[in-house]
């Protein structure tokens, strides 16, 4: 892989995006590895993320220099730029002259091999309070800015380039083509991981995995399960069953939907268990959110464990399929050291004493890859374009103790939000929108001639390329209108509904 430094702050998983745009695999490591672990996964290239440091503050994040005696190419971002201009002998400093947002560029004579042929000046984003003053010898300068003399820098030979700008980001209109340039033609990688190379791999490996064994795989209804059991059912055939289940924590219309489009698209057999009651009673009392996920996640195991007993007449069932995705394994805090934001229902939340052994075929990808692979595995629109719905559900959607009238509450308004957004033809432009109920919390409100003491709904559409980061979606006023009075008029209980106006970050886009 190509491996991406995290020097914390959020670039990294965007960085790692970025390059598998470029088709290139890339996966983020933490910035406490030591050279010695990063050679060890063979690195095609190592790209030093941002980070929020000052390069010669105490206890800032360095590169080991022994990094580049290792003939491994290496592009330095932002921070990683300056602690790589440092470890290679240049001098960064703090100078006091900051850059932030939209800046321009200066493309030098000639440009290098990153710039050349890009107009000469154009912009960049920036985040940088100190700047690389000095290049390290064997290093060409190929980009000034006001606030960087060395913007960026290049040594061929050796391999190694760095830009003090973000490339990753979509205010840089030129930075995917300068990162695609590093990696194809400085680093010498080859672009090869495809849509069509991740499926055949992903099929390999799984038919390796499960042997001649038997696998059940949960649906959720979402992409993330759908596509995981196409790839599974394409490794193994039919030694794969799909089960259901209904935990009562499902919107409007789901069972349904499960049953009619994914057996119709896969015919792949489905088993639908009626665990409802269960859920229930064991989320009775419980208002934690990490709570609630590590219950849910717990009592999913647990009705798969049944339903593997209940196939026992079948085989035996060892293997049990998630669609865990990259982002849920780094929000988990699973494998980069992250810190947990939360406990992903099938990450997070699996018990200790699981009776299978896990088949994620897509715990290296994002969301987009998931879907583009689902395409590639022959699932339609209707499933590969559906909006993510969490696993655990409406569980984390009311905020405070789960019990049945709040869930019935919770789903009429949720059903109507959704048919609304659908009728306005909104569905493509918002990434998801749930519909929070807030349970504990009352406004007085007046409908018809009386006062009425009831719950706010809260609407949190947004918009998203991987759920990594997000931005609230500016829905149109009349939109918002027609959801707003509907449900406060059709669902008994709630009289209040409310606008929810936070990116993530800082907030997540699930309440809880
Ligand atoms: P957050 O709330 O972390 O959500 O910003 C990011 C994306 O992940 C979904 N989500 C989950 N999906 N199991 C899932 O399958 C979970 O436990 C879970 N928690 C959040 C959320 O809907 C959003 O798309």
């Amino acid at each position: 892989p190509v491996l991406v430094v995290d020097f914390g702050a959020q670039y990294a998983q965007l960085i790692a995006r970025r390059v598998r745009e470029a088709q290139v695999y890339s996966e983020v490591v933490p910035h406490t590895a030591s050279v010695a672990e990063l050679l060890e996964r063979d690195p095609l290239a190592i790209v030093l993320s941002g980070g929020p440091s000052s390069i010669y503050e105490e206890g800032a994040p360095q590169v080991d220099p022994k990094l580049f005696d290792a003939g491994v190419p290496v592009f330095g971002i932002c921070y990683g730029f300056q602690a790589m201009a440092v470890a290679l002998g240049g001098t960064a400093e703090h100078t006091g002259t900051r850059e932030y947002g939209r800046t321009e560029l200066g493309v030098t004579e000639g440009g290098g091999r990153l710039h050349d042929d890009l107009p000469g000046h154009h912009p960049v984003w920036m985040s940088h309070g100190d700047c690389v003053t000095k290049a390290p010898e064997g290093f060409t300068v190929t980009a000034t800015s006001d606030g960087a003399p060395v913007a960026a820098f290049e040594d061929t030979t050796r391999r190694f380039a760095g830009v003090q700008y973000h490339p990753e980001v979509g205010h840089s209109p030129h930075g995917q083509e300068v990162l695609r340039r590093f990696l194809h033609e400085i680093a010498g990688v080859k672009p090869q991981w495809t849509t069509s190379s991740i499926v055949d791999e992903q099929v390999e490996r799984i038919r390796e995995q499960i042997g001649d064994g038997k696998a059940i795989c949960g649906l959720s209804g979402g992409v993330d399960s759908a596509v995981a059991a196409a790839m599974v059912q394409r490794a193994i055939g039919d030694r794969l069953t799909c089960v259901f289940v209904d935990h009562g924590l499902l919107r409007a219309g789901e069972r349904t939907q499960v049953e009619r489009d994914f057996v119709a698209a896969t015919g792949v057999k489905l088993v639908t268990v009626d665990e409802r009651e269960r859920f229930l009673e064991a989320l009775k009392g419980v208002t934690d959110p990490e709570q609630k996920r590590k219950i849910i996640g717990r009592e999913f195991i647990r009705a798969f464990e049944q339903a593997a007993r209940d196939l026992q007449a079948d085989g035996d069932y060892d293997f049990l399929v998630q669609g865990t995705l990259y982002p849920d394994v780094v929000e988990s805090g699973g494998g980069t050291g992250a810190a947990n934001i939360k406990s992903h229902h099938n990450v997070g939340g699996l018990p200790d004493d699981l009776q299978f052994k896990l088949v994620e075929p897509l715990r290296a990808l994002f969301k987009d890859e998931v879907r583009r692979v689902g395409t590639e595995l022959g699932l339609p629109e209707v499933i590969v374009q559906r909006q993510p719905f969490p696993g655990p559900g409406l569980g984390i959607r009311i905020i405070g103790e789960v019990t049945g009238p709040r869930l019935e509450i919770l789903r009429q308004a949720d059903a109507i939000a959704r048919e609304e957004l659908t009728s306005a033809g909104l569905d493509r432009t918002i990434w998801q929108c749930p519909v929070v109920l807030l349970a504990d919390v009352r406004s007085v409100g007046v409908q018809g001639d009386g006062r009425t003491y009831g719950h706010p709904i809260v609407l949190r559409p947004v918009s998203s390329e991987d759920a990594m980061t997000a931005d609230w979606t500016r829905l149109p006023y009349e939109v918002l209108e027609r959801i707003s009075t509907r449900i406060t008029n059709e669902v008994a209980d709630v009289n209040r509904v409310v606008l929810d106006v936070t990116s993530k970050p800082p907030g997540t886009i699930e309440w809880e």
